[in-house]
């Protein structure tokens, strides 16, 4: 009883300095403005540290605003846009500011295209007067918007990006970046955000990840650990291979899939593009289809050309498996949030790797072990397989 109650107070006491805390962090209404500028409504929004401040006026239907960014910095952009026409970046009515090198503080419109630029354009609707300033790391975009019936009560996105010289650059895809966009609406003066919530596309993105992960992150280089060092075991027999080859088709078939959603995804997502990431997956989809293909030409055991296969094999193998767990690696940066899921793969690999030095240290024992009691033996044949694949190894 008296357990509970104790936590019940420690609990509301601790929701009530968080909610304390989060509201002093946040609170647009204690900002004031330079040039006695006055907003009568004013919203956080709920990325990137900015807040919108407006007066409306319904008669002539023109909204004073004035976008804010805390914690600015004078080598990146800042935008803020209206899109009737959806809940993204593309087909936005955007105002840009950024500091040129010059000095000038520039402030302009723009019609972000599907690729993202942002070249100046005059609106869909009228921007009579638009200006920035940069005031201690605080940059503002002021604006007055003359605007329709239907924009009213539309889409809004928010967005920061670096500069690259004087033009803006790329913005980057963090989870922040991503989930700037919402609504406004200028009369009741209510903001929405989609915040922390999950859209279709991040399901895509996460299913995309797992496969991925799963075939050509775990289960390729499972597969090659098995036949690595299984094959020491005479007692296995020829085990070894069928798992081996077990782990490497399920972690092609998986991957394709994998790869297919990635492609998949790119060509849903014009004017975001991770030009490494799509570049090392299709070349990762190359070797794995090579490695595939070659399993045809595989040459008989005794025959002479067996050995320069098995060197391709592993070559091509193993190049596969590093380019891909780079590629995991991208794909995780990529992803911006879920840093769980790298920690998750880290604790994977750091597991293989473990198994995989211990069986190592395994191998070598017992092939110096066999090589001692063969030369004893004076019986040099059963070695030798075992002979050319630790030269192979070193
Ligand atoms: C925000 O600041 C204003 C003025 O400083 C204050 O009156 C108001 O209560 C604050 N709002 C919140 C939610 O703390
Ligand atoms: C719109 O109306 C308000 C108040 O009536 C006025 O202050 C403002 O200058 C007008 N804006 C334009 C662009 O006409
Ligand atoms: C700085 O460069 C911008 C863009 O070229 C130009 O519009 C502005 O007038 C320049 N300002 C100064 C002080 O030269
Ligand atoms: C435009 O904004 C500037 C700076 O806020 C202000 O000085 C000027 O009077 C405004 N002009 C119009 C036409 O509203």
């Amino acid at each position: 009883m008296d357990k509970s109650l104790t936590t019940t107070l420690l609990f509301s006491f601790f929701l009530l300095i968080s909610l304390s805390v989060s509201s002093l962090a946040q609170n647009c209404s204690s900002y004031s403005f330079t040039n006695n500028h006055k907003y009568s409504t004013c919203n956080d929004l709920s990325q990137l540290s900015c807040s919108l401040h407006w007066n409306y006026y319904p008669s002539n239907m023109t909204a004073d605003i004035a976008f804010r960014k805390t914690g600015a910095s004078t080598s990146n952009w800042i935008a803020w846009a209206l899109n009737p026409t959806g809940p993204q970046m593309a087909g936005s009515q955007a105002l840009v500011a950024y500091l040129h090198s010059n000095g000038t503080m520039l402030a302009y419109t723009t019609q972000v295209g599907a690729s993202g630029s942002m070249q100046p354009a005059s609106l869909n609707f009228g921007v009579p007067n638009i200006s920035a300033e940069n005031e201690g790391g605080v940059m503002t975009i002021f604006a007055t918007l003359q605007l329709s019936t239907s924009l009213v009560s539309t889409n809004q996105v928010w967005q920061e990006g670096p500069l690259s010289g004087d033009n803006p650059g790329q913005h980057p895809l963090n989870a922040q970046n991503r989930q700037s966009v919402g609504t406004v609406n200028f009369v009741s003066g209510s903001v929405t955000s989609t915040g922390a919530t999950t859209t279709p596309k991040d399901r895509k993105r996460n299913v995309h990840g797992v496969l991925n992960a799963v075939s050509w992150g775990i289960l390729m280089p499972v597969g090659i650990i098995i036949a690595r060092y299984l094959k020491v075991f005479k007692s296995a027999g020829p085990a070894w291979f069928y798992l081996h080859a077990i782990c490497q088709t399920s972690g092609y078939a998986v991957g394709v899939a994998g790869w297919a959603t990635g492609i998949k995804l790119g060509s849903d997502s014009p004017g975001i593009t991770y030009n490494k990431h799509r570049k090392l997956g299709i070349t990762i989809f190359a070797l794995g289809t090579l490695q595939v293909l070659a399993l045809l030409l595989r040459p008989k055991p005794d025959h002479k050309y067996r050995l320069y296969w098995n060197i391709y094999h592993h070559t091509i193998g193993y190049t596969t498996v590093i380019l891909s767990i780079v590629n995991i690696f991208e794909g995780f940066e990529a992803l911006g949030r879920e840093k769980n899921w790298k920690k998750a793969y880290i604790g994977v690999l750091i597991f293989l790797g473990a198994v995989a030095v211990v069986l190592e240290a395994v191998t070598w024992l017992i092939v110096i072990k066999r090589k001692k009691t063969a030369s004893s033996d004076k019986h040099v044949n059963g070695v030798n397989g075992y002979g050319s694949r630790v030269q192979q190894t070193a």
